[in-house]
């Protein structure tokens, strides 16, 4: 598992390092991705349920793709095969960076 040092101190809470790089991988998981995966990426949420998400936090899921299809699919959202939405897109929300510690973070959830 790859881990940015940034990554690390918001998950592990570190508030002098979090409140200058923090800025802030947590909030935008709680922002604009738990409504879905849950807070703990388990997906057991209303939201979750409708749009079929998987579990985040299971390694073998995790496994099915990379860091790049993960990054991907946060700029450029899912949609099945009828055009309907399944995840939104946050290119326009979420900086490139911001995508990245997102993918880091995600990373984390697995148990
Ligand atoms: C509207 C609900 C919704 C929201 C909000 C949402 N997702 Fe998703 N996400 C999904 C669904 C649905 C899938 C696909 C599940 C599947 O594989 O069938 C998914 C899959 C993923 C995957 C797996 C990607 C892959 O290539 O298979 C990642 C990583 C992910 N989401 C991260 C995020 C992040 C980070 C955010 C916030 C920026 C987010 N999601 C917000 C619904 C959502």
């Amino acid at each position: 598992m790859r881990l940015t040092f940034k990554t690390l101190a918001c998950v592990l809470g570190l508030t002098v390092v979090s409140s200058i790089a923090c800025a802030d991988v947590t909030e935008n998981w709680t922002k604009s991705c738990a409504s879905c995966h849950g807070k703990d990426g388990g997906g057991h949420t209303k939201a979750g349920r409708m749009a079929g998400v998987k579990d985040l936090s299971n390694a073998d899921y995790q496994n099915t793709f990379t860091d790049a299809d993960a990054a991907k699919q946060i700029k450029d959202g899912l949609q099945d095969k009828n055009g309907k939405i399944r995840m939104k897109a946050f290119a326009e929300t979420l900086s490139d960076s911001d995508i990245k510690d997102l993918v880091a973070y995600v990373r984390t959830l697995k148990k």
